[in-house]
């Protein structure tokens, strides 16, 4: 029989009987109810010349071994045996949304349960768990924690790569004969391995077209491919990368893949976007129930580094708050030892010749001039000149006979070992309890590697279990107490840490135009509200360059806004026009923030993102490099409804400062009006607004509201 979910834009269409694995019939653009087909996949399929009589067609969990030879979803052995998968019975639940599948393999004595569930919003959640029902040990080499089916058409894989300072650098690659494949083995995902990727039909472009996305809920180690299939269709698969023995599961164990959450949109890679933002709000668990606005941040690390002296952090703290900061971020350098980043990560408490009355006063201080208290910690970390290294050597993860390998100067704690989480766990929440901390920004700055447990196994999958099981504890402890997770930038964002953190450190880089590609990249996969974006000193620190600060504002400004850099020594005219910034992100902040998004390029090194819908959205232009043009391109808009007037507003002209360039006309005049630019929606969406000619490295904000059909001058 075929089962079908359907969402508004996405349908799925599933064959199961009461034997072997269901079969993929359709997962793409929605179906109408009456759309299903009515024969089955065995009706339609012939033996080919040269082929098995049982060859296995396209399954939500293809095997190998027992007529399969593609991508299997199961690798697994008993001592060498049983290496080969056959699924002898199969029975379904059916929810309202969801499907759940039970399948055994009596000959292995194995189970796979596999649900599935698609909701109104197109997000398809799929989570798979496999039990040993054997009496001995089962070795587990891959469990896929999907297996997604894509068309024919299906032309190009859009993935994210990178490095420190330059992540979610997003590149195309065209599907061929041979498999795609990415392997993240960094114990984190790192910067170059974020566990998620889109696919585009032939023809789709940022605002129209097929394209599925796929992201795994996982903080680790991480497999993605996509294999052609015979007919000219693929399977794209993800799940955990596993090292060799990592999971032995024992009689009666159960092993859960990492949830896997995808989506399938007619409205192109934004339609995607948007269903990832749905997905990725969905699982943020707020103090108190619901996102308050984001504060604006102040983080300390670009502004003073390991250099902490009271007396100039709480000036800064004053500076901070006088141009409109609401939570100050104490970053590296507070604790015990730690005068570089050589030494002390594990001693956790506050150093005395920086803080001879520990942060109290500084905290107070901070918290008398009307800001949150945030603290940077490492957890994970321990350097080998510390305090706890000297008393606990045997707690970092290491390999009898290997090298211990640093990086930054630091090892990995092993976080599975109860007495490490305990002592870890006592740590944190003894400065939780003893100091008015309203953050934590929660920093992984290694990769993992020679990651052995005391047992000799590898340990990177229980690293991450451990790493939730103590997040999970510590919020329960201090539910009001948020949490960034950052990793040297964004080497750790992704939707497995997320029920546990509200922001992610999207990249060190704080350079604007560096900025803007980074963004765009990480905002397909993650709403702005949970991206922090700070407005750096004016020469960035990561790549030396210098921009102007209209610029760097209004990059950092549809994120969650921060600011990195010491302000104390900005100059007046600076310090005021920061502040203008600042009181414009609080004005906008409640409509950048869980609006829908739309990015798209005008042309001309000119990218946009508007934050809202038809009737009214913030519009972000932004001009990297030089026109190479005389005229400026015109700017489509996609959101807008075709049927009505629009006005064209700049935001607050007073903080964005005079438009940068020059070569304006009386249509970019009317931009700074009380009555602005009108234009009709049709021609915004099809012709386009013509933009002034904007200097590289600059950027406009603009309203593009719907006018009243009764207002003065409104002639639709
Ligand atoms: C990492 C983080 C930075 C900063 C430093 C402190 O690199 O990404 O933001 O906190 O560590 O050592």
């Amino acid at each position: 029989m075929s089962v079908a979910l359907h969402g508004t834009q996405s349908s799925l269409v599933i064959e199961c009987g009461s034997e072997g694995a269901p079969l993929w019939r359709w997962w793409g653009p929605r179906l109408p109810e009456s759309g299903l087909p009515l024969h089955t996949v065995g009706d339609a399929r012939y033996v080919p010349p040269s082929s098995l009589e049982q060859e296995l067609p396209a399954s939500l969990l293809p095997s190998f071994g027992v007529g399969g030879f593609g991508q299997a979803a199961l690798l697994a052995h008993r001592d060498g045996q049983q290496f080969a998968h056959h699924f002898d019975s199969c029975s379904l639940r059916q929810q309202a949304g969801a499907l759940h599948f039970r399948l055994h393999d009596s000959v292995a004595a194995l189970r796979v349960d596999l649900s599935l569930g698609l909701g109104a919003d197109d997000v398809l959640r799929i989570n798979t768990r496999l039990v040993n029902e054997g009496s001995s040990p089962l070795s587990l080499q891959w469990l896929a924690s999907a297996t997604l089916p894509l068309p024919a058409r299906a032309r190009c894989v859009r993935s994210a790569h990178g490095q420190w300072s330059n992540e979610f650098r997003l590149h195309d690659e065209a599907l061929g004969p041979s498999t795609w494949l990415r392997e993240n083995q960094r114990g984190r995902n790192g910067h170059d391995g974020f566990p998620g990727a889109l696919v585009l039909a032939e023809g789709a472009t940022a605002h129209s077209g097929t394209v599925w996305g796929a992201q795994l809920a996982w903080s680790g180690n991480s497999r993605q491919c996509i294999t052609p299939r015979e007919d000219g269709g693929w399977l794209w698969q993800m799940g955990e990368w596993l090292a060799p023995g990592e999971v032995i599961l024992a009689a009666g164990a159960a092993f859960d893949a990492p949830e896997l959450v995808a989506t399938c949109s007619s409205q192109g890679s934004n339609g995607v976007m948007r269903a990832f933002h749905a997905a990725a709000r969905a699982a943020v668990v707020w103090p108190g129930g619901r996102m308050a606005p984001r504060p604006v941040h102040l983080n300390t690390w670009e502004a003073v580094y390991f250099d902490h002296d009271e007396a100039a952090l709480r000036e800064l703290a004053d500076a901070a708050a006088a141009v409109g900061v609401e939570r100050f971020v104490l970053d590296d350098g507070w604790f015990h030892g730690r005068r570089d980043d050589a030494r002390a990560l594990g001693d956790w408490w506050p150093d005395a010749s920086k803080y001879p009355h520990g942060l109290a006063p500084l905290a107070d201080h901070v918290r008398a001039l009307g800001m949150q208290f945030g603290l940077w910690v490492e957890p994970e970390m321990v350097s080998p000149d510390s305090e706890l290294y000297r008393a606990h050597p045997d707690w970092a993860l290491q390999l009898p006979g290997r090298p211990l390998l640093t990086g930054r100067h630091q090892l990995v704690l092993d976080l599975a070992r109860p007495e490490v989480a305990d002592y870890l766990f006592g740590r944190l929440d003894g400065l939780l309890g003893s100091l008015p901390i309203a953050y934590l920004k929660w920093d992984m700055n290694r990769d993992l590697t020679t990651a052995g447990r005391h047992d000799g196994r590898a340990a990177y999958h229980g690293q991450v279990r451990a790493l939730y099981a103590l997040l999970a504890r510590l919020r329960e402890r201090h539910p009001a107490v948020e949490i960034e997770s950052c990793a040297s930038g964004g080497a750790r964002i992704d939707l497995g840490i997320l029920p546990f953190v509200q922001r992610f450190w999207t990249s060190d880089n704080n350079d604007a135009r560096s900025r803007v590609a980074i963004q765009r990249g990480a905002l397909q996969f993650m709403p702005p509200e949970l991206l922090g974006a700070h407005i750096g000193a004016e020469r960035s620190h990561t790549t030396g360059r210098s921009q102007a600060l209209a610029f760097r504002a209004a990059v950092a400004l549809p994120l969650h806004l921060g600011v990195e850099a010491d302000v104390r020594k900005l100059a007046d005219a600076d310090r005021a026009a920061l502040a203008r910034w600042i009181t414009l992100y609080k004005h906008l902040r409640g409509r950048l923030h869980c609006a829908p998004l739309w990015l798209g390029e005008a042309g001309d090194g000119v990218h946009w993102q508007a934050h809202g819908d038809a009737a009214s959205a913030v519009l972000f232009i932004y001009r990297v490099e030089p026109t190479a043009q005389r005229f400026s391109p015109a700017l489509t808009m996609p959101w807008v409804a075709p049927a009505r007037l629009y006005r064209l507003r700049r935001l607050c002209g007073a903080a964005q400062g005079p438009i940068p360039g020059w070569g304006r006309s009386a249509l970019h005049d009317a931009l700074d009006s009380e009555a602005g630019a009108l234009v009709p929606g049709a021609w915004l969406r099809e012709v386009g607004f013509e933009l002034p000619r904007m200097t590289g490295e600059s950027a406009l904000v603009l309203e593009v509201g719907v006018m009243d059909r009764d207002e003065p001058g409104c002639k639709l």
